[in-house]
């Protein structure tokens, strides 16, 4: 398995990619249709960058990327991205708007600083989703698209359960190439209904 995510490491800096992890991103993307040029994205959890600057190539010039991290993200060389350093606790919906009336995809990366314990990360883990949800939901367009990232767990089944009658098409997936590494799966919903 090292070598497996060596290769994808190796892939992302040869590819210019900040993060193996925007392998995961194409992945979905390619599978769901996620992104399409000239939408309008929210990419939460976004440092070091490479969902942003995989969202950026896709989306095109034309639109502007607001990104929320608490650590600061630097991608100088992309223009269509905001930058906004946060921690999502502190915001509301109308934060994240940036001058937009609201956003065509949703995606969040998220994840908590891991203790180890696996019960208290998978908590963790599940506040960030539900607070990207309930922070982003109003904001997303009818028709628009929602990834989160989450740990899996009883609490997790339960919480999509709750939030599936409100798109088109549901999910939980886990990316091909991290499949053998944890226990995180994306929800990837498409198409929010009116
Ligand atoms: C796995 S990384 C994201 C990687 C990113 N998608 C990429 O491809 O470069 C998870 C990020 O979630 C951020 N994060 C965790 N809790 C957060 C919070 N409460 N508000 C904002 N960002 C948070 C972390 O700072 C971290 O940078």
């Amino acid at each position: 398995m090292r070598h497996y995510s060596d290769h994808y490491s190796q892939k992302a800096k040869k590819e210019g990619y900040k993060a193996r992890s925007v392998y995961k991103l194409q992945e979905m993307d390619r599978r769901y249709k996620i992104l399409r040029r000239n939408n309008t994205v929210l990419d939460l959890g976004s440092y070091p960058g490479s969902w942003t600057q995989y969202a950026s190539a896709v989306v095109g010039p034309k639109v502007t990327i607001v990104s929320v991290d608490i650590k600061e993200m630097r991608l100088p060389e992309l223009k269509n991205i905001i930058f906004f350093p946060a921690d999502i606790f502190s915001l509301n919906s109308q934060d994240l708007l940036h001058g937009k009336k609201a956003f065509d995809v949703v995606l969040s990366d998220m994840a908590p600083t891991t203790t180890g314990f696996k019960d208290v990360d998978r908590v963790a883990s599940l506040r960030l989703c539900e607070k990207a949800f309930d922070l982003t939901f109003p904001i997303l367009k009818t028709n628009g698209n929602f990834i989160c990232k989450v740990l899996q767990g009883e609490d997790t089944v339960s919480w999509v359960r709750t939030i599936k009658p409100f798109f088109m098409f549901s999910k939980l997936y886990k990316p091909e190439w991290s499949r053998a590494m944890s226990t995180e799966v994306f929800f990837v919903a498409t198409g929010k209904k009116s």
